[in-house]
């Protein structure tokens, strides 16, 4: 996993938060509910030059944090690949909404961008939700090994096995698509807004079948 934070955030985070309401307003199929998913074609639906300048920075993190994490496995480096955008779509989030834990399919990379939400300060004085109001859960796969598993000091580092991030604006946290996370319940003054995608990085021509990454 890794969080990188977007340099441009405080002036470009408005003008996409006004452009997602009224992609919701627009919407026949948006509800008043407390939680808003738009489809996932913004890359076709939104044309604005602050949206291309935050693709821009989610490609570049994306490619220096695969790059990173996959330091032993691509011998040339990052040259040649690409890196396709397969969804990218934005939620807003309200009274105690919450959106439960689930997996991101078809992809090997996916992460959160937070365009809107208030302060770590303001969310965690809610009486109820307190610091974990608008978190991002992440769920280690270990979580799914604990139930009637041997534990005693020796794998006790085992037992913490899930990681909450605070988010403020502007950050961004990618994470390996296969790993389950949920945004936690959130109320605020300012509605939680965040984009979500999907990668997928695939040597040219698409031949990434297994054992076949070898010569990239
Ligand atoms: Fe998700």
């Amino acid at each position: 996993m890794a969080v990188h934070h977007f340099a441009q955030a405080q002036a470009i985070n408005p003008v996409l938060a006004n452009a997602f309401r009224a992609i919701r307003a627009a919407d026949p199929r948006a509800t008043t509910g407390a939680l808003y998913a738009s489809p996932d074609d913004l890359l076709r639906q939104v044309d604005l030059p602050e949206f291309s300048t935050l693709i821009k920075f989610i490609v570049a993190s994306l490619n220096a944090t695969a790059q990173q994490a996959n330091a032993a496995a691509w011998p040339a480096g990052r040259h040649g690949l690409e890196l396709e955008l397969i969804g990218v779509w934005f939620q807003i989030q309200n009274g105690d909404a919450f959106h439960d834990v689930h997996t991101h399919g078809n992809c090997s990379w996916s992460g959160v961008y937070y365009v809107q939400l208030d302060t770590p300060e303001q969310r965690s004085a809610h009486p109820k939700l307190g610091a974990l109001n608008g978190a991002t859960r992440f769920y280690s796969p270990m979580f799914m090994l604990q139930g009637g598993a041997y534990v005693d000091r020796g794998n006790a580092w085992m037992q913490q096995s899930t990681l909450d991030v605070t988010p403020q604006e502007g950050d961004l946290v990618l994470f390996p698509s296969f790993l389950p996370h949920k945004a936690m319940p959130y109320s605020g003054e300012r509605d939680r807004i965040i984009v979500s995608f999907n990668a997928q990085i695939r040597a040219p021509g698409g031949d990434d079948l297994l054992l076949r990454y070898a010569g990239v």
